[in-house]
């Protein structure tokens, strides 16, 4: 298990990608995950750093949103650590067995039509925290 991706909460997606391309992360793909509200940019590291996680943007297609009641909370910041697993299946069942709280029970579509899945913060000591199944 490695982590994939960074999860970055920003009120504005153009000024994120200005911000984070100041320490060479450029833009990777880009766009919106309707059911969750939310536009995403997905900023790779500088091309000597194979490997390297990414990281991605978050910004609020509305206020009454996952994202958008964050930002009204907690302000733009630090939002989760993805970390891409082999079976996404399997670690969720590890993870409950273990009795960490799954916000995602079964994985469901995220970005870039991977499948994905959260578990809550309280399991982590307040990190949220993503898993990404390695392949579509
Ligand atoms: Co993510």
């Amino acid at each position: 298990m490695v982590l994939d991706h960074v999860g970055i909460a920003v009120a504005d997606l153009e000024e994120g990608l200005l911000r984070w391309g100041r320490l060479g992360y450029v833009l990777e793909a880009r766009g919106d995950v309707a059911t969750q509200g939310v536009a995403v940019a997905m900023l790779k590291a500088p091309p000597d750093t194979q490997g390297a996680a990414r990281l991605e943007l978050l910004a609020p297609l509305a206020p009454d949103t996952p994202v958008g009641r964050f930002l009204e909370k907690r302000g733009e910041g630090l939002h989760h650590l993805a970390f891409r697993v082999q079976d996404i299946e399997a670690e969720l069942q590890r993870l409950e067995a273990e009795g960490a709280s799954l916000i995602d029970p079964r994985p469901r579509p995220g970005f870039g039509g991977h499948l994905v899945a959260f578990v809550h913060p309280k399991s982590f000591g307040g990190v949220l925290v993503e898993l990404v199944a390695e392949h579509i």
